[in-house]
This record gives structure tokens, sequence and C-alpha cells, in this order.
């Protein structure tokens, strides 16, 4: 069903960029929970993507799809390069970071920082479009932000930033409806200290109703991601997605009226195994592959004993499937709580 306010898009679900979490092992997962979700790629800095092992870097399983690339830059001849390079590995959409807040990336001048220097984002995603159309692709670049940076706190500056950005043809803004301090916390205390603002995304969705927006942060259940559809066109989940991966076998039935491609949890991990088995051959080891399965099981009863087998275990036996196999056990036949 779509909003009536957002009748220009159809309505998205997508799963947030997370730098060591969303690799390709937990997206080919967390596909095999939902076919609709958009995967998100880590960040990658356009620097490493132009110097360093690009097939490590972006290759990626075609089951992915829809699958979006991140990057992170300011350069715009650089994030230009680095975006046709992604077009041709044949991602779906480019998407610019201007919600990092961390003090590496600060230094690098990319991410949040760049809220400040809305001019910039426009230089890079004017080039950024530009190279990747002249690889034949229509690939789209879209931008993912803060709703303010530091003293950048209101309306008035997020409208400018989009309205800048937006000249540039980029048409899909994912807002983080918290503002990142620069100066203090951590990137985790600018996940959870600034209050989150909502409504200031759903304003702009008011005012920009040509363009797609999608809200993101401290959605927790496929509920919320429902109600925050009135006013918006999208939703991103991050750490509930990645926590609680359960929660993304819902959003086929729930959000799109599709059946969910999985039963049950112990299906998915089945149809994972395949995964597993071929990319312990090329020598992947277990835990990389295995660590996404950690909250699968939140509030069945073993999930506990699975975790521990897991994160135990799975380290110390890089190439041992006998390990997930194991832990499986305890959720297919939990044992009774004890007294
Ligand atoms: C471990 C971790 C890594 C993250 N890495 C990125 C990143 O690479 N790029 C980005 O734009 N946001 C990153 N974020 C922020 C998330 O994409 C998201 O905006 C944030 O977690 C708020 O959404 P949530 O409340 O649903 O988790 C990261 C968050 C976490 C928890």
């Amino acid at each position: 069903m779509t909003p009536s306010n957002a009748a220009q898009h159809s309505t998205s679900f997508s799963v947030a960029p997370m730098v060591d979490w969303t690799d390709r092992h937990c997206r080919y997962f967390h596909r095999l929970l939902s076919r609709r979700a958009v995967l998100y790629t880590e960040m990658l800095a356009a620097a490493a993507v132009l110097r360093g092992d690009r097939a490590r870097l972006l290759a990626f399983n075609a089951e992915e799809h829809p699958v979006v690339v991140q990057l992170g830059g300011s350069d715009p001849a650089e994030m230009a390069e680095a975006a046709a390079i992604c077009a041709e590995w044949g991602y779906d959409a480019v998407n610019i970071n201007v919600g990092c807040p961390s003090d590496k990336v600060q230094q690098g001048r990319f991410g949040a920082v760049l809220f400040k220097e809305p001019e910039t984002v426009a230089a890079c995603a004017r080039a950024m479009g530009q190279a990747v159309r002249a690889t034949g692709r229509a690939v789209p670049i879209t931008v993912k932000c803060r709703i303010g940076v530091d003293e950048i706190d209101s309306d008035e500056a997020l409208a400018r930033f989009i309205e800048m950005v937006a000249v540039e043809g980029v048409e899909t803004f994912v807002i983080h409806a918290r503002k990142a301090l620069l100066r203090g916390l951590s990137p985790k205390e600018n996940r959870t200290v600034p209050p989150l603002d909502h409504a200031r995304v759903h304003r702009m969705k008011k005012r920009f109703p040509s363009l797609e927006i999608i809200i993101n942060g401290g959605l927790a259940s496929i509920d919320e991601c429902k109600a925050q559809l009135a006013h918006v066109d999208g939703v991103m989940v991050g750490r509930a997605a990645y926590q609680t991966p359960w929660l993304l076998s819902d959003v086929d039935p729930a959000l799109f009226g599709e059946p969910a491609p999985v039963k049950s949890r112990l299906e998915a991990v089945e149809r994972f195994m395949p995964y597993v088995r071929a990319r312990l051959e090329e020598g992947v080891p277990l835990n990389a592959m295995t660590k996404h399965l950690l909250g699968l099981f939140h509030g069945v009863p073993g999930a506990r004993a699975l975790r521990r087998v897991l994160s135990e275990e799975a380290p110390k036996n890089p190439s041992d499937i006998g390990v997930l196999e194991r832990a499986l056990e305890h959720v297919r036949q939990p044992v009774p709580a004890a007294g």
C-alpha cells in the first residue's frame, strides 16, 4: 500500500550501512529473510575504492540485489571516479555518507562534517552523476545525512542542505533523525545521546514532496516502521535489523503484502548453510559468517547456548562447519529451563 502523501515513490525498507556489520556475508544472510529490503554496504572511503583491493572491497553476491554502495569522501573527482567504478560493479545506487561523526572520518573531511558544506556535497553529487552516466548505467546518486550537526540544527538548515544537493540530481535522501555532535561524543554516543526528532524528517517530506525521503534512527520494530510510512516514503533500520534480524522476516508480509521467504529461523540458517560451505572452501573463516547469526534466535529457548557456541568456538575453528551444526542443536531441541 502506498501512503497517501508519498504517492510518487513506492514504499521502501532498507537495512542501514554499518561498518564491520553489513559486509557481503551479512547481506547475503539478510536477503534470505527479506526479498524486498534494500541492503547497504559498509561505508567505503572513495580513496580506498580507487587505490585499494577492489575485489575485496566491492565484490558482492548476485542475490544481494537491490544493494547500495555507500561512499565516504569529499573530493569531487575522487568521488566521481569511485562512483563510476561502483556503477560498473553493478551496484543499484551509490550513496554519499554525510552522517558519520567519527574523528578519523572528520580528518579525511567526510561524513557528518560535510553537512556544514552543502556546496561540497553538491559538487560531489554533480561529478558523481556525470561520471556514472558516462558508464551508460542508470545508477542514482543518493545521500544519507543527519537532521543537523553541532550548532547547525534547524529545519531551515536541513532544508537548505537538501535543496542545494537536490539541484544536482539527488532525489533520495536518507535522514538519520538525530543531529551529530562532532566534538565530545564518540560515534556510538552519537547514535544514542542526541535526541531523536522524527518530526523534522516528516516536515522535510512535506516541504519536498517530489523527493524520496527515507527516515532512519531508533526504529525497533516493523510496527514502528509502518507508523513512519504514513509520513515518509521509506524507512531504514540499522541496529535492530542487525541485532534482531528475525524482524526482517516480517518486512515482505507486513510492508509489501508478500509472503516471507522463510518460515522459521532454522529454515533461514539451513538456507545459509550452502553459502557458508562454499565460502569456507574459499578460505573465508567461519566466524566471519556466523557472527551475523548471533541475534537471530533472540528470545528463543536455547539462544544463549547457541550464541556461546558460535562466539567461543567459531573463531577457534575457522574451517569447521560442525561448530554451526552443534550450535543449532541448542535451538532445535530446546532444553527446558532448569527448575
Ligand atoms: C556498528 C555501526 C556502524 C555504522 N556504520 C555506518 C556507516 O558506515 N555509514 C553510515 O552512514 N552510518 C553508519 N552507522 C549508522 C547507521 O547507518 C544508522 O544511521 C544508525 O545506527 C541509526 O539507525 P538505527 O537507530 O536504526 O540503528 C553505523 C551504525 C552502527 C551501529
